[in-house]
C-alpha cells in the first residue's frame, strides 16, 4: 500500500497529463493513439514496451526498423531521447519533427500513461 502510494506520488510529480494532452495535438496529425490505425506515422496504441519499427502494415524507414532490430524498445527513457530530437537519435528516421523541450515531454508522457490505463 505504502509503496503504491509513493509510486503514484512520483508519477504525478513527473508531468501533467492535462498539459500533455495539448502537446499531443502536435502528434495527432500523423499519429492515432486510441485505435490501431496508421496515418502518416504508425499508430501509438500500447506504445510503452513496444519494439521500435514493429507495427505490421506500416512502411518504416530502414533506420527505424534497424533500431528495433538492434533492440530499441519504447519506454520512458527511450521516448525522452527520441522526442527531444528524433533525428539526433535516429538520423535517417522519416519522422519529420523537430522535437520537444524536456518539460513538454514529461507532460506528454503523463498523458500517454493515462491513455494507456483506459
Ligand atoms: C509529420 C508527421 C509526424 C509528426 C508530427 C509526429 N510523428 Fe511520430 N512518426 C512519424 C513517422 C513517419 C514515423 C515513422 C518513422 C520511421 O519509420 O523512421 C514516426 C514514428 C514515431 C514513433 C516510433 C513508433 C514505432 O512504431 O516504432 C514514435 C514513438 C512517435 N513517432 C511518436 C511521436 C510523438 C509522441 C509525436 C508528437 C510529439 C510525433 N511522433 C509527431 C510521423 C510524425
Amino acid at each position: 500500500m505504502l509503496i503504491a502510494t509513493l509510486a503514484q506520488a512520483q508519477i504525478s510529480n513527473t508531468g501533467n497529463a492535462k498539459a500533455g494532452e495539448k502537446i499531443y495535438l502536435k502528434c495527432r496529425s500523423c499519429h492515432v493513439l486510441d485505435q490501431p490505425t496508421n496515418k502518416m506515422g504508425p499508430h501509438l496504441m500500447n506504445l510503452m514496451g513496444r519494439k521500435a519499427g514493429n507495427i505490421e502494415g506500416f512502411e518504416y524507414s530502414a533506420a527505424m526498423k534497424a533500431a528495433g532490430e538492434d533492440g530499441l524498445t519504447w519506454d520512458e527513457d527511450s521516448l525522452k531521447t527520441f522526442l527531444s530530437s528524433p533525428k539526433t537519435m535516429i538520423p535517417n528516421t522519416s519522422m519529420r519533427f523537430w522535437g520537444l523541450w524536456e518539460n513538454q515531454i514529461d507532460d506528454l508522457l503523463a498523458y500517454l500513461r493515462e491513455k494507456q490505463q483506459d
